[in-house]
């Protein structure tokens, strides 16, 4: 079997044992399990904070209208959603949408953690609070981590795997003047992927 094959088939079982997960109390109140989706062969991986109302109801990470301007950022840089892959720390919907709790996030890390290493992207972007110190496993805040680039620490042997955090597209829904901060972590991103 070729790398890239065994490093599918990694992700397939990943797949099977997110969907039919009950590692936390999320899995009582969810409607569908939210894995992710894209390129298992991706250069760039987004990472988010769970899913929402829209996503619990498809299945789908980031559809509803942050996920509609995550879709511009993407094309933005020259991409297609179908070129990255798209995944949260959390693949079950907060009720409420409200934060991820702390065993909530250890319970479903596994998930996250076989993905990337499955899919073995150049460069992780963390958008949000949760997904930056997640990936960069810090509780610096956004505002000290957004923009900076860091390296992820679960990498294992191969190449690093760089990690860009930035403002959550929820974020810049309400604070659109943040835009131009997120165009700028982009344009380094669009320059790692070329190297
Ligand atoms: N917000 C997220 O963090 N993830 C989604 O999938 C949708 C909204």
């Amino acid at each position: 079997m070729s790398d890239a094959e065994a490093r599918r088939e990694q992700l397939v079982e990943t797949y099977n044992e997110a969907s039919v997960c009950e590692r936390c109390p999320l899995s009582e109140t969810r409607n569908r399990v939210v894995f992710g989706s894209g390129n298992a062969d991706a250069d760039l991986m987004f990472v988010g904070e769970a899913p929402g109302a829209d996503e619990d109801e498809q299945g789908l990470a980031f559809v509803g209208r942050a996920g509609q301007l995550l879709t511009k950022i993407i094309e933005a840089i020259g991409l297609r959603r179908e070129d990255v892959f798209i995944a949260n720390v959390l693949k079950c919907r907060p009720p409420q949408n409200r934060n991820p709790e702390t065993d909530e996030i250890l319970s479903c890390q596994p998930f996250l953690e076989r993905q990337i290493e499955a899919i073995r992207p150049t460069v992780l972007v963390g958008l949000g609070k949760f997904a930056a110190q997640w990936l960069l496993k810090t509780a610096e805040p956004i505002t000290r981590l957004r923009g900076r680039l860091g390296d992820y620490a679960a990498a294992g042997p191969g190449a690093p795997i760089k990690v860009m955090a930035t403002y959550h597209p929820a974020y810049l829904l309400r604070n659109p003047g943040a835009k131009k901060d997120v165009w700028e972590d982009m344009k380094v991103v669009r320059e790692l992927l070329k190297e």
